[in-house]
């Protein structure tokens, strides 16, 4: 009779790329956004009261009681065609208008991204990020064994100089990846005149620019800097979601470049999930042709304008001297540097003891980096909390500046 064994370190049978992934970052922050009864400036979710519920109900009744199989069918891999040209058109109006075979339709940004990693990255390759940057992407990257190595920002955006001395030092990436526009985590944007350079280092060095516009549509003004994809569509893959400005609820994204390129994400989408939600692309096509996301978008960038004004007062009455932040202009975030010698993760874990939920730097840096910063979100904390919030962190860094200086 063969022997049976028992394992009970199931941890040793992971994969290399698991065992150096940093999962349980994301895992954590999720679990602290969730959390009711902090007040919580740790998820980047959009508020709940932008979602259309009352409006989406009757899209969906009149699609599933109307016999319209296409939402409840499998979809074609790279998107069903009346979504799919929804899609061209509000990228149209953003500047540029891909063809047929240069947009895919995703399950999300982070399945984008996903799916670049699949058909693009062999182990060792090397991936350039913005330091700080979106942890889920460090973690994608990751996935497929690159090398990811941190170019860092300073207040125009990805600092372009040092882009190019990284290059200098290291040879070109077989990517960069950028988020252009009210970065995730740092809430900063990048300034005209670099998204240009940007586009001819690329050009230049032969490497491929994602640009992950998650945040474009949420800028507190109308005025919005060209994309990087409509200024170089030979070097630029573009990665964007609908999670933040109608609901994650579907998960959908798009991906949009060069033809050879998408049809290098929608061969590795094939035996991923195969295609994005039918159900969702259908709902999110009809919701936004009656005008619903247009007007959805508005009042978001009302409400999340709103809220960063508070967040920057409630700052600039609490906080100690030594701690400064970034002014957002659009987006979820703003990004705070501590006073020398006090560390983020420590600030984060003595504010849950005070009801207050924020992210530690540190995971959003691929390597030794942010341990000085903490990032707050504040587009899901009530209006009326967010003072009492930032009042509460204050007196956790002042403890903590305090104990530094003992
Ligand atoms: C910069 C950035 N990209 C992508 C995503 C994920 O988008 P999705 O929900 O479409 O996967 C997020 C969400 O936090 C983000 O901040």
């Amino acid at each position: 009779m063969s022997e049976i064994r028992t394992r009970n370190r199931w941890d040793e049978v992971f994969a290399r790329r698991t065992k150096a992934n940093a999962a349980e970052g994301l895992t954590s922050i999720l679990a602290l956004a969730n959390s009711t009864d902090l007040i919580s400036f740790a998820g980047g979710f959009p508020d709940p009261s932008t979602f259309p519920g009352i409006e989406l109900a009757g899209h969906f009744n009149r699609l599933v009681g109307g016999g319209d199989v296409s939402a409840l069918q499998y979809a074609p891999v790279a998107g069903l065609p009346g979504p799919r040209s929804f899609v061209a058109d509000r990228l149209e109006r953003d500047g540029s208008r891909p063809d047929d075979d240069e947009l895919i339709i995703t399950s999300g940004a982070i399945e984008a991204l996903e799916l670049l990693g699949k058909s693009l990255i062999d182990s060792g390759d090397l991936v350039l990020v913005e330091g700080p940057t979106y942890l889920g992407a460090i973690m994608a990257f990751q996935s497929f064994e690159a090398i990811v190595r941190a170019v860092p920002l300073d207040d125009d955006g990805l600092d372009v100089e040092r882009l190019e001395a990284a290059i200098a030092l290291h040879g070109p990436p077989k990517l960069l990846y950028t988020i252009p526009d009210h970065q995730n985590p740092a809430g900063l944007s990048l300034a005209r005149e670099r998204r240009e350079r940007l586009i001819e280092v690329a050009r230049r060095h032969g490497f491929l620019i994602v640009e992950d516009v998650a945040y474009r549509e949420l800028g507190f003004t109308e005025d919005r800097l060209p994309s990087l994809w409509s200024l170089g569509p030979d070097v630029v893959v573009q990665a964007g979601t609908f999670s933040k400005t109608f609901i994650p609820g579907v998960r959908l994204g798009w991906g949009a470049g060069p033809r050879e390129l998408i049809g290098g994400m929608i061969w590795a989408k094939q035996n991923t999930d195969q295609c994005a939600t039918a159900l969702g692309q259908r709902l999110l096509e009809e919701y936004g042709r009656a005008g619903g996301l247009d007007e959805q978008a508005r009042r978001s960038r009302e409400l999340y304008g709103r809220r960063a004004a508070r967040l920057m007062d409630a700052l600039k009455a609490h906080m100690p001297d030594g701690v400064s932040w970034t002014t957002p202009r659009g987006g979820f975030f703003s990004w705070l540097e501590l006073p020398s010698g006090v560390d983020g993760s420590i600030v984060a874990r003595g504010a849950v003891e005070k009801g207050v939920a924020i992210v530690p730097g540190a995971p959003f840096w691929p390597g030794p980096g942010g341990e000085r910063n903490v990032r707050l979100s504040f587009s899901r904390v009530e209006d009326e909390l967010i003072d009492e919030g930032i009042r509460r962190l204050a007196s956790v860094i002042r403890n903590s500046t305090e104990r530094v200086e003992l």
